[in-house]
């Protein structure tokens, strides 16, 4: 077939597959031509009708037709693509020699970051981390805790409660009714571990609490991390001796002194009051030292006890063979002393600048190799 014999339907085809644009264009080319209802697959057709000798020409005529048609197509496909592909390539070019764009930085609140350094703490020492919720009911939060109806803490100028839902009337003492309330402390968390998980056991709950109370040293909202013993034969010595250890690690100091306080609870007997020694350094107050000596003092510093007896039986486990001890430290409270913050409500505050400066790196996890304080 010489190219003036040429079919002018293939010039034209051909014209216009080199002219295709894009690949739609390209591909209504195709249709066109070899698509169902193309020309060339109706000249094919034709075939079918013809004389063999006419067939014995004309066949081979439409089946170069029909590989011109294809082999085109295919260049032109591939020649599109590799425009598409410098185009793209001439467009994303990065230049290497410029500075890598600074991306901003979160940082981990204090208190997260107090959280984790007391998880590694006391993961050390067997502890696992419970929690519990922050909507609590009255049984959890006080009655359980041996809190009875008339105790002050339940006031409702000191917790938050929630509307009545039982018939919108008031929930009798004595009913049985629950009523909820923002939990007051991180100690209702014992109750449901001890229900849940039975004993022995060994946790701390760190979390958020709830008091009507407001100024610069109290918040609405605040901190608290709640730790648990339960095990047989478990007595005081065993609740100093982990407040030592981990208010050492804590504050990374070998020279930590406690003084433990009668004091009381409702839910531990004895209850003590742990008071930490501090020393006067160039007019600050660091920790550590014997609180008795000139220029020391003591700053009480946490509530704990035994766990009382009625408790653990409203928990489900017999006090005649299982004996515990509690203890409940602010979170927010150990986060001033250990990192010299002051207001205690600029914590809440969520003003980036304060973040920016008290703020801990997101990659620089307390360990105990490492050390759990802050390395900025
Ligand atoms: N729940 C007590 C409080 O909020 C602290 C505490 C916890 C005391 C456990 C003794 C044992 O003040």
């Amino acid at each position: 077939m010489t190219t003036a014999e040429q079919d002018p339907r293939l010039t034209e085809a051909l014209a216009a597959i080199a002219a295709a644009g894009d690949a739609d264009a390209l591909e209504a080319q195709r249709i066109a031509a070899l698509g169902k209802q193309g020309w060339v697959s109706a000249a094919l057709k034709t075939l079918g009708g013809m004389s063999p000798e006419e067939r014995q020409e004309q066949g081979p005529r439409i089946q170069a037709t029909r590989a011109a048609i294809s082999e085109a197509i295919e260049a032109r496909k591939a020649a599109l693509e590799s425009a598409a592909l410098e185009a793209r390539l001439a467009a994303e070019v990065i230049d290497l020699t410029l500075p890598a764009p600074v991306s901003p930085k979160g940082s981990v609140h204090p208190v997260s970051q107090v959280m984790n350094e007391l998880a590694e703490i006391f993961a050390d020492m067997g502890f696992a981390v419970a929690t519990g919720p922050e909507i609590e009911d009255d049984w959890h939060n006080f009655t359980a805790l041996n809190m009875p109806e008339s105790h002050p803490a339940r006031a409702m100028h000191d917790t938050f409660y929630f509307p009545q839902q039982v018939d919108a009337q008031e929930v009798q003492p004595g009913s049985g009714q629950r009523r909820m309330l923002l939990r007051t402390h991180t100690s209702p968390v014992q109750i449901r571990s001890m229900v849940e998980h039975g004993a022995p056991l060994r946790i701390i709950a760190p979390g958020r609490v709830y008091r009507s109370d407001s100024d610069a040293t109290h918040t609405p909202m605040f901190h608290q991390v709640e730790g648990l013993v339960i095990d047989r034969g478990i007595h005081l010595g065993h609740l100093k001796w982990t407040l030592e250890t981990f208010l050492k690690a804590f504050f990374e100091r070998d020279d930590i002194v406690l003084r433990l306080r009668p004091s009381y609870f409702p839910f531990t007997e004895p209850s003590v009051e742990v008071d930490v020694g501090w020393q006067d350094v160039g007019g600050r107050r660091v920790l550590g030292g014997d609180g008795d000596a000139p220029g020391h003092g003591w700053m009480e510093l946490l509530g704990s006890g035994m766990v009382n007896r009625r408790v653990l039986e409203f928990a489900g486990l017999d006090p005649d063979q299982w004996q515990g001890f509690a203890f409940g430290v602010g979170v927010d409270r150990l986060a001033m002393l250990k990192y010299g913050m002051d207001d205690l409500r600029a914590f809440f505050d969520g003003d980036g600048r304060w973040l920016a400066h008290y703020g801990f790196s997101a990659f620089d996890q307390p360990t105990l190799s490492g050390g759990v304080g802050a390395r900025q």
